[in-house]
């Protein structure tokens, strides 16, 4: 609910708590004796005020959210006093409004800052909007007063309805009173009751946000909730940042729902997996065919929230749903309280168009907006992302031409990432070994953060011995052909020569298992799109050739020296 501080929006919350009957008798009767004690009539927001000023009291109506119930549902009724309240409100809290109520005095009119109050609701995507013309006993009823409103909010925005109030007397909030039989509209509550909450988002690709893991007789619990689409029993989901995949044993409900078998947009949930995955809070689960883009780079229209503007290169923290990272600020920026933000974020990120975005600049919200694209944001020279996965022996030599090829191509201003098998092993699959199932969701996790990265539009070097063909195939089939099989070519008895991280001793010793080429098996790859030699070759001459043959496929001629944002939506 938003509108200027005198129109009224306590005394409706007060009307909407006490005549829809969600005040307990209790307190009713503490309501009226405070109101007694202070002197005052039957004023509802002093009732509120009133409220928030007895802290030695022991009862809580937050005026900044109130609960309510209808016949027909539930609200929460969340009070943002002026624009930036309104976007702190919609961003910082774990709340986000399905709708809208807009207040205007009708005694005062459309002002300027009604008008900013609407446009902040486009901004952050609220379609539904009610107004609310409040004060209608102070311009005696008066049915031109409420129309000429009407018709200039209605330039404004497209509002859901528009309704004639008074909540000092409470007409039009629960019942109709004798004073307006002009108007047959719905009453405030009926308005809400007609409204869709979170349905139009069912239809949208599932996204899951992780708030937190529990453990629950022995059961491991991943709570958040569905923020989009629907997400079923059964169904196979891929976790964002990293990419593993786990199936929906069941849904979680409190209290216990054995027929629970989907939620719908805006559920907060419990999820049981089949197995135990890397998933923290700010992790979205989504479908394998309909997942977020990663990226480091992402664009958005952000509402400034603070006098100062932002400066290039600040350093800030943003939230998206249940994850916070750290981002810098990358365009340049104006004055504009309204402005388009490139921002590139420290950690890899699941982004989607139209997402909620806060950033924060030492606990305090500076900017809040929606976000416009993930991309890349592209230096000297254009590229595609594409996927170039490396496979052989440990010791072939795919770590050395990944790093050396990284480096040319970074020196020509691509966007290029090194995914290598070591470094992947120490953070993202710590907890695999090299067992034969180890290793294929050692590669699963990697073809799925490789397809990504590559999707926003980045050139992914995958350097995995990954030894299964199978393995290899996934890969391919994760990067929906922008996938090239490169065989970093060299002989055990070579590899196990050159042996550069003594692992061929250990194994031969006995003191590591599992060890490809010696104790578990190498599947020769039947048709790479490369093969480069360093038996037989050099790693130099090997770097050129991988070079040569990125070049062809995955780069365009770019525009020199301008910088430009690649959305990938
Ligand atoms: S893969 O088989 O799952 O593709 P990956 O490329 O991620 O393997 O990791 C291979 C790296 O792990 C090797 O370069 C080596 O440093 C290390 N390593 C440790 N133990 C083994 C093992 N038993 N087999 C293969 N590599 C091992």
């Amino acid at each position: 609910m938003t509108g200027e501080v005198d129109h009224g929006k306590s005394t409706i919350a007060g009307r909407l708590l006490h005549d829809t009957g969600s005040l307990t008798e209790g307190k009713i009767e503490e309501l009226k004796e405070i109101c007694e004690r202070r002197g005052g009539g039957q004023e509802w927001s002093f009732l509120l005020d009133a409220f928030q000023d007895e802290r030695n009291l022991a009862i809580t109506i937050d005026t900044t959210q109130v609960r309510f119930k209808t016949a027909k549902r539930g609200y929460v009724l969340i009070d943002a006093p002026g624009h930036l309240e309104f976007l702190r409100n919609m961003f910082s809290g774990a709340t986000e409004a399905d709708a809208a109520v807009l207040v205007i005095n009708a005694e005062r009119g459309l002002q300027e800052q009604t008008r900013r109050h609407a446009h902040v609701l486009s901004l952050v995507g609220i379609t539904q909007v009610i107004v609310a013309v409040n004060k209608m006993d102070a311009v005696g009823y008066n049915q031109e007063i409420f129309e000429k409103i009407a018709a200039e909010i209605s330039k404004t925005l497209v509002p859901f309805a528009i309704v004639p109030i008074s909540a000092r007397h409470g007409e039009m909030i629960v019942s109709r009173g004798e004073n307006m039989a002009w108007y047959q509209g719905p009453v405030l509550t009926e308005a809400f009751d007609a409204l869709t909450v979170s349905a139009m988002l069912a239809g949208e690709p599932l996204r899951f946000s992780v708030q937190d893991v529990y453990r629950d007789h022995g059961r491991r619990i991943l709570v958040g909730r569905v923020e989009s689409g629907i997400l079923k029993s059964g169904d196979e989901l891929m976790f964002a940042p990293y990419g593993q995949m786990a199936k929906v044993e069941s849904i979680a409900v409190w209290p216990d729902d054995p027929q629970k078998i989907e939620a719908h947009a805006g559920e907060s949930i419990g999820i049981i997996l089949d197995r135990e995955i890397l998933a923290e809070r700010g992790a979205i689960a989504s479908h394998a065919d309909n997942a977020p883009a990663l990226s480091h780079v992402l664009k958005a229209k952000i509402f400034r929230l603070r006098p100062a503007p932002f400066i290039s290169d600040e350093s800030l923290t943003a939230r998206m749903g249940t994850s916070s990272f750290t981002v810098k600020t990358l365009s340049a920026i104006g004055e504009d309280m309204l402005s388009e933000l490139t921002l590139r974020a420290e950690t890899l990120q699941p982004v989607d168009f139209n997402q909620k975005i806060v950033l924060f600049s030492d606990a305090e919200a500076v900017g809040a907006g929606i976000v416009l694209g993930a991309g890349e944001y592209t230096g000297a020279s254009d590229s595609k992302g594409q996927v170039f996965w490396f496979t052989g022996l440990s010791g072939a030599g795919k770590t050395t031409i990944a790093k050396a090829v990284e480096k040319e191509l970074l020196g020509r201003g691509c966007k290029v990432h090194v995914l290598d098998g070591d470094e992947l092993r120490r953070t993202i699959s710590a907890d695999l070994g090299f067992s034969p199932e180890d290793r294929e969701e050692n590669i699963r996790r990697a073809s799925a953060i490789a397809a990504r990265m590559a999707a926003s539009g980045t050139i992914v070097i995958a350097a995995f011995i990954s030894p299964s063909r199978a393995g290899r195939k996934h890969a391919r089939e994760a990067a929906k052909g922008w996938f090239h099989e490169i065989y970093i070519k060299a002989d055990l008895a070579t590899c196990e020569k050159r042996d550069p991280k003594g692992l061929y001793k250990k194994a031969r010793a006995g003191k590591i298992t599992d060890f490809t080429g010696i104790d578990s098996p190498y599947e020769l790859p039947e048709k790479p799109d490369l093969v480069v030699d360093t038996q037989n070759g050099d790693i130099e001459e090997g770097v050129q050739a991988v070079l040569r043959f990125i070049e062809e496929r995955a780069m365009t001629p770019g525009i020199y020296g301008q910088d430009r944002f690649r959305a990938i939506k």
